[in-house]
């Protein structure tokens, strides 16, 4: 059946904010109906480019009743009040990762989101990444046999502002927080952690007693472990790779070349630019991929986009890492 394209009302038209603005003008199934930033000429900006309308108040667009759908792209702080609000206009929301700093918060929403009946999704766009997901895809289809270790490296390409830092949340929620999720994308049952981290070379994490660098493994109730290698710096490049190691094989994410060239010459052989500079170049097809199936999902039909659950899941071990690492003790989680 042919349906109507989804009135999107997008909230928050920063870094991210605009790659949503621009995926939802390029998806034929959606429009961007209403768009709310307290900068107005932000939201004014992506009205120009995209169409809709341009507000100042989130509370318009909700008032406008011209919306089927809200993308919230505003800071963390706040995600929480955004979801109750479009849950109780019975609007189905594709909410920014992390849905708060603060698990109590989390937890307060979560009764609400259990009986509304109405979708909410998280934006973990690494699990629409074509490779991750067709490793993922490959692995629960018996290729290396069982699952036994899972490495992913995550790395920056470069520390972020000191002021950026100081209200982060820190690397494991602020950072790291996409990592766990894809760690649950394989292995959901996570039932330990354990974290190492320092500060090797970023003023900005020394001032906020934060770390620039940081180790996590996690324990899954299989006992399969997951090793996570995160650093705020990378001069190659976003250096973003995955291994899946299993009883009869392994499976590798590379960093993707972003040209075809290479030089070589005595000193050196097949130099390339470095990797691609950050998330929004890396992740440019997951965007999409994660915007078409919120579609689905806010028209009711099957979906794997990750839920509320997954994102409350990510912010626990991401606490549990930070307890970890300052305490130097492993800590047992509990997701249910
Ligand atoms: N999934 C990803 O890859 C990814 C990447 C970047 C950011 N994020 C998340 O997206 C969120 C936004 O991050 P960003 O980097 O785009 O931030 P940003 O600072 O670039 O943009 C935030 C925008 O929201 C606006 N804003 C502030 N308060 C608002 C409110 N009450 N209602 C509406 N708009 C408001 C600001 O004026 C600004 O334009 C954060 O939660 C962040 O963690 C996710």
């Amino acid at each position: 059946m042919a349906h109507a394209p989804l009135r999107f009302g997008l909230i928050g038209t920063g870094r991210i904010g605009q790659v949503h603005a621009a995926g939802i003008a390029a998806d034929p199934d959606a429009v961007l109906a209403w768009i709310a930033d307290p900068l107005v000429e932000g939201a004014q900006r992506v009205a120009a480019a995209y169409g809709g309308i341009a507000t100042d108040s989130a509370e318009e667009v909700f008032a406008s009743n011209a919306v089927d759908a809200i993308l919230v792209a505003s800071p963390t702080s706040t995600h929480v009040d955004l979801i109750a609000r479009a849950v109780d206009a019975g609007l189905p929301v594709l909410c920014e990762k992390p849905i708060d700093l603060d698990i109590g918060r989390v937890d307060a929403l979560r009764p609400k989101i259990r009986t509304a009946g109405v979708p909410v999704a998280i934006g973990f766009n690494r699990r629409f990444d074509p490779a991750f997901s067709s490793v993922r895809a490959r692995v629960a289809g018996g290729e290396i046999g069982t699952l036994e270790q899972l490495t992913i490296i995550s790395r920056d390409p470069s520390a972020p502002p000191a002021a950026y830092v100081a209200v982060s949340g820190g690397i494991f929620r602020d950072m790291a927080i996409h990592d766990f999720d894809m760690a649950r994308f394989f292995l959901p049952d996570i039932v330990e952690v354990s974290a190492v981290g320092t500060t090797t070379f970023d003023p900005g994490a020394r001032e906020h007693r934060d770390y620039d660098t940081a180790v996590t493994t996690l324990r899954s109730a299989s006992g399969a472990i997951v090793t996570i290698i995160n650093s705020r710096h990378s001069a190659v490049g976003y250096d973003q790779r995955l291994e899946a190691f299993g009883g009869t094989g392994s499976l590798h994410v590379a960093n993707a070349p972003t040209s075809l060239v290479s030089l070589s010459t005595a000193t050196a052989v097949e130099a390339r630019p470095p990797y691609e500079p950050f998330f929004l170049e890396r992740y440019a097809v997951a965007y999409a991929s994660e915007l078409r199936e919120f579609i689905k999902l806010a028209r009711g039909e099957a979906s794997t986009n990750p839920t509320f659950e997954d994102g409350r899941a990510a912010l626990v071990i991401a606490d549990a890492a930070q307890a970890s690492a300052s305490s130097r003790r492993a800590v047992a989680v509990d997701l249910a």
